[in-house]
C-alpha cells in the first residue's frame, strides 16, 4: 500500500462521535494483509469491481488499490458512546450499505481473509474482508471481497458486535464465535457484513395538479425520501386545501416528521414496486384518502436498492373543490 494511499484514508476515515470529532491519524496501518485463517487469498470480485467492470479492465487495479476505494467511502458512526454503539455510513451519496447475513461453517477452517485498513488506538478500526476461500466461499449468501464484518452469531442466542473494531479485536471476536460454537456443538456461525453498493436509479416522472404547469422528469437515487426529493428538485408538495388533523389549532405542515397529512401525492404508476410500503403512521393520516394517495414524506423510493419509474400527481386534493376532511382527528381518537 503507498504511502500516499495511506495517508488520504486517515483524511477521509473520520469517527464522528458525541463530543466532537476524532480521526485516525496517529496510528499506522498494519504493514500487510494479516490472514486470519492463513491460506493464499484467492482473488473474487469485490462491490466495487462488479460494479467498476463495464467501465475499465478491473484486473489491472491491484487488491489494495481496490479496497482502499471501498475505504475512503465508509465512516465510522458513533451512535452512542457510553454503550459503545457504532453504525457504518458512506461519505458518497451515491453509494449505500447493504445488510448481509451468511451462514458459514467454521472446520476445518473458515477460510476468510481480513485487512486492517485503519487503526486507533481505543481498539477502533476499518477491517475489510481480502479474500474467500474454503468454508467461506461456499457460505450460504456470498461473501464479497471489501465487505466489512459487523457482527458473528451462533446458534439464537449469543452475538459478538464487531462493527468498526481493528483487526486484533474483529479476530478475537471470530475466535470467541469458535468457541462458543464449539460448546453448543454446532459447525455453523452466521456472519453479519455490512457492503458497499452503488445506489439504484429512480426517475419520477412528475404530473402537477395545477394545469398551467408543465410535467417534469426528476432524477434520484434509491433510499431517498420522496418529499425531500421533490422539495430538493424543486417541485411544489404543499396544497392549502388539505387540512392537518389538528385543525384548527395547528396549521402548516409538519416539516416531514408524518402528523399533518398534508404532503399527499397520488401514485399514477409503479411498475417496479419502487416505493417502500405503507407503515402504521402513514396508513393513520391517509385514512380517508383514495388508496393510491401516499404521504410523501412517509415513502422512501427505490426501497430494497431497486431502481425505475414512478409516476406521481402532485397535491392530489387540488381537484377536488371542497377541503377534504382531516385524514385523522388524533391517534387517541382512532384508539377510542
Ligand atoms: S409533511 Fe406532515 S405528514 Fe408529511
Amino acid at each position: 500500500m503507498r504511502q500516499s494511499q495511506r495517508l488520504l484514508l486517515f483524511i477521509h476515515l473520520w469517527i464522528v462521535g458525541l463530543k466532537g470529532i476524532s480521526c485516525f491519524t496517529t496510528t499506522p496501518f498494519r504493514e500487510a494483509t494479516k490472514s486470519a485463517f492463513s491460506t493464499p487469498t484467492r482473488q473474487v470480485p469485490t462491490t466495487w469491481l462488479r460494479e467498476s467492470a463495464s467501465s475499465h479492465d478491473s484486473s489491472e487495479v491491484s487488491l489494495d488499490d481496490q479496497l482502499m476505494q471501498i475505504a475512503r467511502k465508509l465512516k465510522l458512526h458513533v451512535l452512542d458512546l457510553e454503550e459503545g454503539v457504532f453504525g457504518f455510513g458512506t461519505n458518497d451519496y451515491k453509494y449505500g450499505l447493504e445488510v448481509v447475513r451468511s451462514e458459514v461453517n467454521i472446520q476445518p477452517s473458515l477460510g476468510l481473509d481480513l485487512m486492517e485498513m485503519a487503526a486507533g488506538f481505543d481498539g477502533r478500526g476499518l477491517v475489510l474482508v481480502s479474500g474467500v476461500h474454503g468454508n467461506a466461499a461456499k457460505a450460504s449468501i456470498p461473501i464479497h471481497l471489501g465487505d466489512t464484518l459487523t457482527g458473528v452469531t451462533v446458534g439464537h442466542s449469543w452475538k459478538e458486535r464487531t462493527t468498526g473494531l481493528d483487526y486484533d479485536l474483529t479476530v478475537e471476536a471470530i475466535g470467541k464465535a469458535k468457541e462458543e460454537a464449539a460448546k453448543q456443538r454446532t459447525n455453523k456461525i452466521s456472519l453479519e457484513f455490512n457492503r458497499l453498493v452503488p445506489r439504484a436509479r429512480v426517475q419520477v416522472q412528475v404530473v402537477s395538479s395545477d394545469e398551467n404547469m408543465p410535467e417534469q422528469t426528476i432524477d434520484g437515487l434509491a433510499g431517498e425520501n420522496l418529499r425531500e426529493l421533490l422539495i430538493r428538485k424543486g417541485v411544489k408538495v404543499y396544497d392549502r386545501k388539505t387540512k392537518r388533523f389538528d385543525t384548527p389549532y395547528a396549521t402548516g405542515d409538519c416539516g416531514g416528521e408524518g402528523i399533518c397529512g398534508t404532503c399527499l401525492v397520488a401514485v399514477l404508476e409503479d411498475e417496479n414496486n419502487i416505493l417502500s410500503p405503507r407503515d402504521n403512521l402513514e396508513n393513520l393520516i391517509t385514512k380517508k384518502r383514495p388508496l393510491n394517495w401516499r404521504a410523501s414524506c412517509r415513502a422512501v423510493v427505490g426501497v430494497h436498492n431497486v431502481g425505475g419509474k414512478l409516476k406521481i400527481q402532485t397535491c392530489p386534493q387540488s381537484a377536488f373543490l371542497e377541503e377534504l376532511d382531516p385524514g385523522v382527528r388524533s391517534v387517541n381518537a382512532e384508539e377510542d
